[in-house]
């Protein structure tokens, strides 16, 4: 008797099959970026309609054409997310735009790499408007028509660094511990109404948020060093965590920090 294997890569299991349940699905992805660029295309692939907001215009655009060529329902909305009532503007739109909501996903984050006798109180705010008020403003919005529905997924790109106290990272790291508190504190609160919250935590990512620091001599080694796999992620390898904690199978599934980290926590 041959037996199909548990991890079974065709892609007809995930796409064609439906395996996910995610055909047809409503998704808000804030963050055009190397993850939610990412995620918006993996989205797209498992049959849902996108909606992307980002400040930046060329990322949207790059991205859009990306959705475009594989046929994906998509929107792209300009906004700045650390403007008041930015969150309940753009979920608006996209309930307008899509016809419902059933899926968040969080991924938009900036990093100031300096230690923290260095930065101003006006440096401090701007980082946690962007990386954790911007959390909030989009998660109660969207949660808001969640729970009156009675069933969605939210998800927050967290980080190892709200877990680790990385030198240099105070403001970011503050941040990313703040999205797991809130996460959790949102998971409890609208569990009864089928509205899951979870977190992504991953370690170092190749994408232009790190592109920067990669680019320093040996940098590239020293944290490879830090990683047990022994080397940095891909955006791609973020898409499996977030469409699975997106979908059917997830429903029992909430108030996590899941690390996607190559073990990076471990050590
Ligand atoms: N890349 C990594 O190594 C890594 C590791 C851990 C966590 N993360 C987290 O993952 C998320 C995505 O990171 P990424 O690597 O894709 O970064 P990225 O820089 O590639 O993308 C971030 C996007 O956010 C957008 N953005 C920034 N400020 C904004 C604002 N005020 N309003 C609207 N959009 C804004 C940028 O234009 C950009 O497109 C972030 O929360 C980041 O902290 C990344």
């Amino acid at each position: 008797m041959s037996v199909t294997p548990v991890m079974a890569t065709s892609p007809e299991v995930g796409v064609n099959a439906d395996w996910l349940g995610l055909h047809g699905a409503r998704v808000l992805i804030a963050g055009a970026g190397g993850i939610g660029g990412a995620c918006a295309l993996a989205y797209a692939r498992a049959g849902a309609s996108v909606a992307v907001v980002d400040r930046d215009q060329r990322s949207l655009d790059a991205l859009g054409a990306e959705l475009a060529a594989l046929g994906a329902k998509h929107e792209l909305i300009q906004a700045d997310l650390t403007e008041h009532g930015a969150g309940q503007r753009v979920v608006a739109d996209v309930l307008d735009r899509l016809g419902g909501l059933d899926v968040l996903l969080h991924a938009v984050g900036i990093n100031d790499r300096r230690p923290i006798l260095e930065f101003t109180e006006d440096e401090w705010d701007h980082i946690l408007r962007v990386n954790l008020s911007s959390v909030f403003g989009l998660a109660q919005a969207a949660g808001r028509h969640m729970v009156d529905q009675g069933h969605g997924r939210v998800l927050a790109l967290s980080s190892v660094s709200g877990l680790l106290a990385h030198h240099s990272h105070g403001p970011y790291a503050a941040s990313k511990g703040g999205i797991n508190q809130l996460l959790r504190v949102m998971a409890r609160e609208w569990a009864a109404s089928g509205v899951t919250v979870n977190a992504l935590a991953p370690g170092y990512i190749e994408t232009p948020l790190t592109a920067g620091e990669l680019a320093k001599p040996g940098k590239r080694a020293d944290l490879e060093s830090l990683v047990p796999a022994g080397r940095l992620g891909t955006p791609d390898e973020l898409t499996g965590p977030a469409l699975f904690l997106s979908s059917r199978h997830a429903g029992f599934i909430t108030g996590h920090v899941m690390y996607i980290d190559g073990g990076r926590t471990l050590v």
